[in-house]
C-alpha cells in the first residue's frame, strides 16, 4: 500500500510539473486552464488509473449486468430485484443495464463507461459459430442477421489452419461491422467424452489440433480490429452440474491436455481475453484460482489481455479479483460493493486491483468503440455465405464410400429420407446459436446442384415436419433445446421410392447445446426408427441394385459401427452453418473432393470411451432446504481417472479398435506419401521431416499428413503416440505432387513430470510416424536424444486435494 501511495504521489507531482512547465514557457494566460483530468488514450495508463477512485475501479472490473430478455426495467430510482429463475435468485443487474441504451441489441454484456476519464463501455457478444445479436429490433425496418458459420468440430476436421483463419477474417469483419468489440469464442475445451452437450462448440480430443485451430480463428478475427474471449478456461468438459461440478484432475492431465490447447492458442494468437469456466478444479472455482489465472495463464504463457468470468460464474468477487480474474460478467452492483469493501479492509491490495484495471484498459484502448469506429451494420453477408459454404465442405469427412457410390452423378433422381434433410441443423443451441437470415436445407442444396428429387417423399416429410413443429413446446427455455422431433416413419413409402429413384440419401440429425449433456440412448445411439429407416431403405434400394448414402448432420460423435455395413456411403457433414444444403451437395456431387479428417475418435461403442465409467461424475445430497435448480446444479464431483488417456491416446495405447480412428477420412481420389526423410537422426534443438504427397487418383483433391511421435518411456508412462505436427496439401491435380516439411521442436518431445514441476524431454530413442490417420502410418523413422532436456520449469499449481487412481499403460 505504502509503495503504491508513493508512486501515486510521484505521478501526481510529475503530472503537476507536466501541467505547469508548458505554462512557464508560454505567454502568461489570461485565464487559468481548468485542471486537466487524465483521459484514456491521451494520458498515460498510469495517470488514468491513478485518477480513478476505488469506486470507479470497482465499477470497471464488474460488468454492467444482464438484461434478461422479457424482464421489465425497474421503476426509476428503484433497486432492481433479484431475478428468480425457477426458485433460484440471481443477483440483480445494475440499474444502468436498463437505463443506458445498449450499443447493439441482444448482446451478452457490456462494461461500464467512465466518461470523465474517457473510458467507454465495450460490448461483448456470443458466440463461437457466429455473432449472436437481435436480428430485428423494435421500430426499425432494418435487419441484423448474422452468418452462421460451420461449428468448431467441423472446422477442426478440415485440419486447415489457413482456411480457419479465413473464416475468422469474415467473422471478425461481421463482429466489427455490427458494432461489437469482443466475441465470446472460440470455445476450445477438449472433447473428453462424446456426451458433452457443447462438444460442437469445441474442436477436438487433441490439444494440438484444438490449440492450432483456436489460434487460427483468433488470428483471423483479431486481424479485423476486434477481440475474442477464448473459453472456457479450463476443463469445462461437461454440462451436467456445470456450475457446481468439482473436477478432480491430475496436474499432468491438466498440463498435457486441458491446458495445453489454451497454451498453444495464447502463445500463437494473444487472445484479447480468456473466459474462466464455471467448474471447480481440485476443489476451487477456476475463476478463483490464482495459480491458474495468474501463475500459469499470465506469467508462464504471457497472456497480455484480460480474463473475464463466464456468466454468473464463481461465487466470491474478492477471491476472483485476487486470482487475477480481471472482469466479472455479466456483473452486478453487489460485486462492486464487495470489491470496494475489500480494498478498504485490505483483502484486495490496490496493486492487485490496479493490475486488473490496467489489463482491461489496455484492451479497451484497442477496441473499435474506443477508436470511435463508425460501424456500418452492413457486413458483407453474401461474401461471408460463400466463405461458409466453402469452409463447410472442406471440413466434412467421408467415412465410407464402397464401390465409389459417391460422388452422385449430376442429374440423378434421388430419394431423400430423414427429418433433417428437410430441416437441417446448421449449428447447435444455447449461446452457441446464431440468428441466421436463412438456412439452406439439404433438399434445396440438392436441387441447386441439379439433382432431381422425389417430390412425393419430400411432400410427406415436409407436411409431417410442419405438423410436428406446430406441436412443439413454444417457450423452450434458452438452455434447453426443444425436444427433437421424432424421426418420420417413412416405411410405407420406401418400396415406391426404390422403384422411382436412382439412389437414396438418408440424413441422421442430432442437436445439443448449453445446459445439458447428451444421452447414450437415442442420441449417441440411433433410435429404433432411425435404425429401421436405414435398414428398410437399404434393403429396398439394394434389392434393385441401387445405392444408399447416409449423411450425418450431427454436432458430435455418434455410434456408427452397428449400421454402417448396411449402407454404401457415409458422409459426416457435421453442423455446417447457414449454407448447409449447398455445402453438403458440393461434396455429394464431387464439386468439392472431401478432404476432412476426424479430429475426434468415433468409438465402436460408448463403453469403449475411456471416461465412460466416470462421466459425468457423482452427485451428493443437496444441502438442507435447497431445491434442485439447473442454474446452481447439485453438489457433484467427477474424477478424471483416465488421466492423460483421452481419445486416440487411449485407443492406441490400450489397443482398442475404434469405428473410425482419429485423423481418418477418405477422398474421391488417392494419394501416395513417399520420400519421408528426417533432417538428422540426432535431435539438436529441432528436426525437420520432409516428404512428398502425390495425387495418384483421377480427380483433384487435398491430403492431410500427420506426424505422430512415440517417446521413450523408461522413466514415465506415456501414450503409444501423440500428434506433434500436421499439414494439409493444396489442391493437387491428378498426378501432381507437393513437398511438405514438418518441424519438431524440443517442446514437442517433452512430457510433464509432476514431481519435478517440469516439462522434460527424456533421453533415448523417439519414433516418428508419418501417416494419413493415426492408424494409417506410411513410414516410421527414429532419432535419438542424447541427454535429457528440461524444457520448462513451471509453477507448482493445480494440485489435487485427494489421490487419483489414474489409468496407466503397463
Ligand atoms: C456460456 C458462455 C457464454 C455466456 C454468455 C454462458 O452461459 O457458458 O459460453 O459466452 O453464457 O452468453
Amino acid at each position: 500500500m505504502k509503495a503504491n501511495y508513493k508512486l501515486t504521489l510521484a505521478a501526481a507531482l510529475i503530472a503537476l510539473i507536466g501541467l505547469i512547465s508548458p505554462a512557464l514557457h508560454a505567454q502568461a494566460p489570461v485565464h487559468k486552464p481548468a485542471p486537466k483530468v487524465p483521459k484514456l488514450g491521451q494520458s498515460s495508463l498510469k495517470a488514468v488509473i491513478d485518477a480513478m477512485t476505488v469506486e470507479e475501479k470497482a465499477k470497471l472490473v464488474v460488468g454492467m449486468g444482464f438484461k434478461f430478455p422479457g424482464m421489465p426495467a425497474p421503476a426509476k430510482g428503484e433497486k432492481p430485484k433479484p431475478i428468480d429463475i425457477g426458485g433460484f435468485k440471481l443477483p440483480p443487474s445494475d440499474p444502468e443495464a436498463y437505463e443506458v441504451p445498449e450499443k447493439v441489441a441482444g448482446t451478452a454484456g457490456r462494461t461500464h463507461a467512465i466518461p470523465r476519464l474517457g473510458i467507454p463501455s465495450i460490448t461483448v457478444s456470443d458466440g463461437p459459430a457466429g455473432l449472436r445479436i437481435d436480428p430485428t429490433r423494435p421500430n426499425d425496418k432494418n435487419t441484423y442477421y448474422a452468418t452462421g458459420f460451420p461449428v468448431a468440430t467441423l472446422l477442426a476436421s478440415s485440419w486447415d489452419t489457413a482456411l480457419v483463419k479465413k473464416v475468422g477474417v469474415a467473422f471478425g469483419n461481421e463482429i466489427r461491422e455490427y458494432g461489437v468489440d469482443i466475441i465470446l469464442g472460440p470455445g476450445m475445451n477438449i472433447h473428453r467424452n462424446p456426451l458433452n452437450g457443447r462438444n460442437f462448440e469445441y474442436y477436438s480430443e487433441d490439444p494440438l489440433v484444438s490449440g492450432s485451430m483456436a489460434a487460427a480463428i483468433i488470428n483471423g478475427i483479431q486481424s479485423q480490429g476486434v477481440g475474442v474471449s477464448a473459453k472456457h478456461f479450463a476443463a469445462n468438459n461437461q454440462e451436467t452440474n456445470r456450475n457446481s461440478i468439482n473436477e478432480v484432475i491430475s496436474e499432468r492431465a491438466m498440463r498435457e491436455l486441458y491446458l495445453r490447447n489454451f497454451e498453444i492458442a495464447v502463445k500463437k494468437s494473444q487472445p484479447w481475453t480468456v473466459m474462466s469456466s464455471y467448474n471447480k478444479i481440485n476443489g476451487t472455482y477456476t475463476s478463483e484460482r490464482r495459480d491458474l489465472l495468474t501463475d500459469v495463464l499470465k506469467r508462464e504463457w504471457g497472456l497480455k489481455g484480460f480474463v473475464m468470468t463466464d456468466w454468473f460464474g464463481g461465487h466470491d468477487a474478492v477471491a476472483q479479483m485476487n486470482a487475477g480474474n480481471d472482469l466479472l460478467m455479466p456483473g452486478n452492483p453487489d460485486q462492486s460493493a464487495a470489491i470496494v469493501e475489500a480494498v478498504k479492509n485490505g483483502t484486495i491490495t490496490m496493486v492487485q486491483l490496479d493490475a486488473n484495471v490496467a489489463r482491461l484498459l489496455k484492451i479497451i484502448l484497442k477496441s473499435p468503440t474506443f477508436k470511435g469506429y463508425k460501424f456500418s451494420n452492413k457486413p458483407d453477408l453474401k461474401g461471408h455465405a460463400q466463405v461458409t459454404r466453402m469452409a463447410a465442405a472442406e471440413g466434412m469427412v467421408l467415412l465410407k464410400n464402397d464401390d465409389a457410390s459417391l460422388p452422385i452423378a449430376k442429374g440423378k433422381r434421388v430419394a431423400v429420407f430423414g427429418n433433417t434433410s428437410y430441416s437441417i441443423i446448421a449449428g447447435g443451441t444455447g449461446s452457441g446459436d446464431v440468428h441466421k437470415a436463412y438456412t439452406i436445407s439439404l433438399l434445396q442444396g440438392l436441387k441447386n446442384a441439379g439433382y432431381k428429387v422425389q417430390g412425393e417423399l419430400a411432400k410427406a416429410y415436409t407436411s409431417y415436419l410442419a405438423d410436428a413443429k406446430a406441436k412443439q413446446p413454444k417457450n423452450a427455455n434458452f438452455f434447453m433445446a426443444p425436444p427433437p422431433i421424432p424421426e418420420y416413419n417413412a416405411d410405407s413409402l420406401v418400396s415406391r421410392e426404390a422403384d422411382g429413384a436412382d439412389e437414396a440419401i438418408i440424413t441422421i440429425g442430432r442437436n445439443a447445446g448449453e445446459g445439458q449433456d447428451r444421452k447414450v440412448e437415442n442420441d449417441f445411439m440411433l433410435s429404433s426408427t432411425e435404425k429401421g429407416l436405414i435398414l428398410g431403405v437399404s434393403n429396398a434400394f439394394h434389392a434393385k441394385g441401387k445405392k444408399v448414402v447416409v449423411v450425418l448432420n450431427v454436432g458430435g460423435v455418434t455410434e456408427i459401427a452397428s449400421w454402417r455395413d448396411q449402407v454404401d456411403g457415409i458422409l459426416l457433414a457435421w453442423q455446417p452453418g447457414l449454407e448447409a444444403g449447398n455445402s453438403i451437395a458440393d461434396v455429394l456431387s464431387g464439386r468439392v473432393t472431401p478432404s476432412g479428417k476426424l479430429a475426434s475418435t468415433f468409438p465402436v461403442k460408448y463403453e469403449d470411451v475411456p471416461s465412460a465409467k466416470y462421466f459425468p461424475g457423482k452427485e451428493f445430497p443437496l444441502p438442507e432446504g435447497q431445491k434442485p435448480n439447473p442454474m446452481v446444479g447439485r453438489p457433484s464431483e467427477v474424477t478424471y481417472q483416465e488421466g492423460i488417456y483421452v481419445g486416440y491416446r487411449y485407443y492406441d495405447s490400450f489397443k482398442v479398435n475404434p469405428a473410425y480412428e482419429f485423423g481418418y477420412g477418405l477422398s474421391y481420389t488417392s494419394f501416395k506419401v513417399s520420400g519421408v526423410k528426417l533432417s538428422s537422426n540426432d535431435f539438436k534443438g529441432s528436426l525437420n521431416v520432409t516428404l512428398t504427397v502425390k495425387n495418384t487418383g483421377k480427380v483433384a483433391g487435398k491430403e492431410v499428413v500427420q506426424l505422430y511421435l512415440s517417446a521413450p518411456t523408461a522413466t514415465l508412462d506415456k501414450p503409444a503416440q501423440e500428434l506433434k505436427a500436421f499439414a494439409k496439401t493444396g489442391l493437387l491435380a491428378p498426378g501432381q505432387s507437393q513437398v511438405i516439411t514438418l518441424t519438431l521442436h524440443t517442446a514437442d518431445l517433452a512430457s510433464y513430470y509432476t514431481d519435478r514441476n517440469s516439462w522434460v524431454a527424456d533421453a533415448g530413442e523417439y519414433k516418428v510416424m508419418i501417416g494419413t490417420s493415426s492408424r494409417q502410418i506410411v513410414k516410421t523413422e527414429s532419432f535419438k536424444l542424447d541427454k535429457e532436456i528440461v524444457v520448462e520449469k513451471t509453477h507448482d499449481s493445480l494440485k489435487p486435494e485427494v489421490p487419483i487412481d489414474e489409468m496407466i499403460n503397463k
